[in-house]
Formats: structure tokens, C-alpha cells, sequence
């Protein structure tokens, strides 16, 4: 017998369960706070997540205008009614709130469904944001890897993107995601194997099969769960790829002691983790999942990030001399250095500036609440009510922002205030493109690293343009995510000026 029909009959048969599970009665509880795209039924919350998934942004933006200080909700796949949006005022609750009040775990591995797809162990013990605290983004470590990144990312430059006399066309999105995927994986796995066409076409791959795997089994109940994620995501075959490229170059390295003196002892993030390891993590298995899970935080947020950076670049030319002229200086002076980044204010800004206009979220610091919660307003939401802040809104509040419809590359570089809070990396409750507080991004320091050297490298190396002046394509929404534009290109040539 073929293994379709038990397919078939197997999805019917959750589906069936799913519908039946779905009309519970804890709607009620909700019922004070506004609803947009409602009516708040608990059987019409398929037509809510149907609504949500197709114009997400204008439902937050109808839901943000017309509850400026208070709460609003809508529904989501998975959540029925349950997802609360807050207002600015109340983004500093979220991020007070302790791990046991509003969890960002809980809400991750939700939508992620990561105890199902990728095993509960990431979750369970989530060392490796230590690892990247520690060992990634401390000033020092910055600073010492620094010449390796640059060097791959010269590297790869000069594999895609020639510097000619006359114009060529670049994919944005592909291109930038090989140099992301590249020049991060020095880091993270060194050579030769960042450099293997297989190693990051697959965790290209595997980011979107964890995510679009975390869709699909959210559609079903617990007990099928488990046979959905082998049946009808590609996640384990991921994982399984990952061990192919991986797995022999954590063996020889786990022949070494933990805190064994080790001449020539890699110094990357696959080796940090190995150090980092206690127990059942220090296992080929553990290990494989962990950089896989590394790799999906870190790739296409950075790589979407630089595209909108690069179109917006593109579609106005006319600040390339600012960029230029500033590199230009922080170079003669420091050299290629992280000490040259830091004088670089305008880049900095450009960056900032772009995830205040086209960041990659409509939402931000999606936590889920483990017990009853008050808001400071006095707003009560039950144990089980998904809570986020609303990003895209928030960046576009005419309140916060001057003209903030308008594109402004160096805002944040022309106020008087010379110290750290316009920084790239800062995150207040005005900008939240990395959350705010304790689960702040802890990959942003690497990624203002990465992404100003490439902005920087493009702004002197090269002329840029798009071949049809007017608005860059920054993508399109599906639900609260930004999809790039996956054909949009750019024109580059070398400099003339
Ligand atoms: C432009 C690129 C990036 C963006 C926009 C971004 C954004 C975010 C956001 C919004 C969060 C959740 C914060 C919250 O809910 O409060 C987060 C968490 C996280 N990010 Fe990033 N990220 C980026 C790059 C990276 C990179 C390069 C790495 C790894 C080197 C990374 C590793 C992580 C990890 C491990 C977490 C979970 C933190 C925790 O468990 O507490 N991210 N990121
Ligand atoms: C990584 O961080 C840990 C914890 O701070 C530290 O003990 C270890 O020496 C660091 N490893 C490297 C290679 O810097």
C-alpha cells in the first residue's frame, strides 16, 4: 500500500479533532479588551486568522490608532482570539515582566512549535544565547574576529558582485543572503565550510522549513503533532543534512577534553558551543541542532534587514558622498578596524533608520502569558493570552517620529546627543526592531558589526542604483512578516568619483 492514503486519511482524521477542539468556551475572558478584525466568536476565529494572515499591518495600525494608550486584540493561527496587542505606554510592562509572568519562551516555542520540530532540549536549556553573549558579542571578541569577517566578506564581494566599468545587475535578496550566510558561518564554523555552496544553501533552507514547519504542525492537536512533523515537514531531513556536513568536524573536536590547552583550538561559535556544552548537549546530535538553531536566529533577519538597507540605497543615490566622505575619514584614520565602525555615524544611522522604516517584523516581543497578568493600566489578561508590541505601528507614530512616512537615513546622526542612545543596537520602547530588555536580540552587536562593514565596503567600493528610479520593491506582508522581494535587483558599477 502506498503511503498516500494513510497520508490522507491522517490529516482528515486531525483535522476533524482540530475543528472539534477548537470551540472552547474560554473566549469570555477577553471580552474587555477591543477586537480588530472580529467579531471575537470563538467559531469565526478561522475568518479573524484569515484576515489577520492577508493585511496584518493594517489591522494593527486600525487597532494602534484607535487604542493609543490601552489594549487591543485579534486572532491568529494556533491562538484563537487570544493574541493582545499593547500600546507604547505599555511596552514597558512587557519588558519588566519576569520569565514566569510573560515568557518568551513559551511564546517561541509555541509558534515555532520547537519541542515538536526541533526537540525540547533548545528550549529546556537555552545555552547558547549565553554563548553569544559571552563569547560573540563582547566588545573584545568583536573586535578579535573582526578580520576574519572582514576577509570573507571581501571575499565574497569580490565572487559576486564585480567591480566593472559598466553597470551590472545584482539579485538583492540572493546575493546579500550569500554574503550574510558566508561571512557569518567564518564565524560561526570557520573555513573551509563556510565557503560550501551545500552548507548555506541548507541553512538557507532550514530556516524556512523550521518556520513554515512550526505553520503546519500548529494546525494540529498534541497527539498528532509528532507524526506531522515526519510526515509533512522537512525539518528532520534539515537536521539530517546538517549532520552531514557537520558531524565529522565536531567529532575530531570533541576528542578534546572539555578545558584541554590546545594549540590551535578553533576559535568560533561551533567551538564556544562545544565549551558551553553540559551533559546530553556535548553530543554530535545536541551540537548539529544547536548550530542549526544559531544560524536560523541569525541568517535571513540579518540578510532581509541589509536588502531593505541596500534598495533604499539604491532608490537614493544621493546620499552615497555623506557615506562616503565618513567612511572615508574613520579609514585613514583606523583602518579597517571595529575602532573605524565605531566612528561611523552615518552608516550607523542608515541602519537604524532602516529597520525604523522597513524592519522585518509588524510585531515585536511576542511573549505568552504563564499566569494571570494586570497590565499598570489596570488591563486583565488570563494565563494563556499571547501578547506583543506593536513594531511596525510604533516606528511609523507621527508622536515618536518626525515625518515618519518619509525615509531619513541620518536622523539619528544629526541630533546634538553624541552619546549611544541613537545607536544601532539601542533599544528603547520608541525602537524595538531587537525587542527591548532581557530578551533583547543578543545577536545585535554582531549584526551592526557585519552590516555597517558591508554598508561601509558598498558605499566606497561601488556606484549603485535600481534600474527603475521611484520606490524601491521592500517586499510584501504575510501576516505580521516581511517577505523581501525575491526579485528585486540592483544595479552596480564600479565608483567613479
Ligand atoms: C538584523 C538582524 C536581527 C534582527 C532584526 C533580530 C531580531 C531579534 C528579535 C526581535 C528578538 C526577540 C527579542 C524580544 O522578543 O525581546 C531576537 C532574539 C534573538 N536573536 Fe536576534 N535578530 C537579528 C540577528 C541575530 C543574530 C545575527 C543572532 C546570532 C548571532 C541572533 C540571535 C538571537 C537569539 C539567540 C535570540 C533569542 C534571545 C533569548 O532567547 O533571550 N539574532 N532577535
Ligand atoms: C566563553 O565564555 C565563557 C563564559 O564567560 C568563558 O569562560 C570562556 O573562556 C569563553 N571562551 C572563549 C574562547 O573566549
Amino acid at each position: 500500500m502506498g503511503i498516500l492514503p494513510i497520508f490522507y486519511a491522517f490529516a482528515g482524521l486531525a483535522a476533524l479533532y482540530a475543528l472539534a477542539s477548537r470551540v472552547r468556551p474560554n473566549w469570555r475572558s477577553l471580552a474587555h479588551i477591543p477586537t480588530v478584525g472580529g467579531p471575537p466568536f470563538p467559531i469565526l476565529s478561522y475568518i479573524g486568522t484569515v484576515r489577520f494572515f492577508s493585511r496584518a499591518t493594517e489591522l494593527l495600525e486600525e487597532g494602534y490608532s484607535k487604542h493609543k494608550d490601552g489594549l487591543f486584540k485579534h486572532a491568529e493561527a494556533g491562538r484563537g482570539w487570544r493574541v493582545v496587542v499593547c500600546s507604547p505606554k505599555l511596552i514597558e510592562d512587557v519588558r519588566k515582566a519576569s520569565e514566569d509572568q510573560l515568557s518568551f519562551r513559551a511564546a517561541t516555542n509555541e509558534a515555532l512549535q520547537a519541542s515538536y520540530t526541533i526537540g525540547p532540549s533548545v528550549q529546556r536549556n537555552p545555552y547558547h544565547v549565553q554563548v553569544i553573549r559571552a563569547n560573540l558579542t563582547t566588545n573584545e571578541s568583536l573586535s578579535g574576529i573582526f578580520s576574519d569577517m572582514f576577509d570573507e566578506m571581501i571575499h565574497a564581494f569580490e565572487k559576486l558582485i564585480p567591480v566593472t566599468d559598466d553597470w551590472t545587475c545584482i539579485n538583492a535578496h540572493e546575493t546579500v543572503i550569500d554574503i550574510i550566510c558566508r561571512t557569518s558561518n567564518r564565524i560561526f564554523v570557520g573555513l573551509p565550510l563556510c565557503r560550501n555552496e551545500g552548507y548555506c544553501e541548507l541553512n538557507k533552507r532550514f530556516t524556512f522549513d523550521l518556520f513554515i514547519g512550526g505553520l503546519i504542525v500548529n494546525w494540529f492537536p498534541k497527539v498528532f503533532k509528532p507524526t506531522a512533523v515526519r510526515l509533512l515537514t522537512n525539518v528532520p531531513n534539515g537536521i539530517c543534512r546538517g549532520s552531514n556536513y557537520l558531524r565529522g568536524i565536531i567529532e575530531e573536536r570533541l576528542e578534546h577534553e572539555p578545558g584541554e590547552k590546545w594549540e590551535d583550538k578553533p576559535n568560533d561559535m561551533l567551538q564556544w558551543l562545544i565549551d558551553g556544552a553540559q551533559g546530553e548537549e556535548r553530543s554530535v546530535h545536541a551540537l548539529v541542532k544547536r548550530m542549526l538553531v544559531v544560524n536560523f536566529a541569525a541568517i535571513h533577519t540579518t540578510s532581509i534587514t541589509f536588502t531593505q538597507a541596500l534598495l533604499l540605497l539604491a532608490a537614493h543615490p544621493e546620499h552615497l558622498p555623506a557615506l562616503r566622505e565618513e567612511v572615508e575619514a574613520a579609514v585613514r584614520e583606523e583602518g579597517w578596524t571595529k575602532a573605524a565602525l565605531n566612528r561611523m555615524r552615518r552608516v550607523d544611522s542608515f541602519l537604524r533608520e532602516t529597520q525604523r522604516f522597513a524592519g522585518l517584523g509588524a510585531i515585536s516581543m511576542a511573549r505568552k502569558a504563564l499566569q494571570d497578568f494586570t497590565f499598570s493600566d489596570g488591563t486583565f489578561i488570563p494565563a494563556g493570552t499571547f501578547v506583543d508590541a506593536p513594531s511596525h505601528s510604533l516606528h511609523h507614530d507621527g508622536r515618536i517620529y518626525k515625518n515618519p512616512h518619509i525615509f531619513d537615513p541620518f536622523r539619528f546622526a544629526s541630533s546634538s546627543d553624541e552619546g549611544t542612545r541613537y545607536q544601532m543596537v539601542a533599544t528603547s520602547t520608541d525602537y524595538i526592531p531587537f525587542g527591548h530588555g532581557r530578551h533583547a536580540c543578543p545577536g545585535r552587536f554582531f549584526v551592526a558589526i557585519e552590516l555597517k562593514t558591508m554598508l561601509a565596503h558598498i558605499a566606497v567600493t561601488y556606484d549603485i542604483k535600481l534600474e527603475r528610479a521611484g520606490d524601491p520593491p521592500l517586499g510584501r506582508w504575510i501576516g505580521a512578516s516581511l517577505v523581501p522581494d525575491r526579485k528585486a535587483e540592483v544595479l552596480f558599477r564600479k565608483r567613479r568619483d
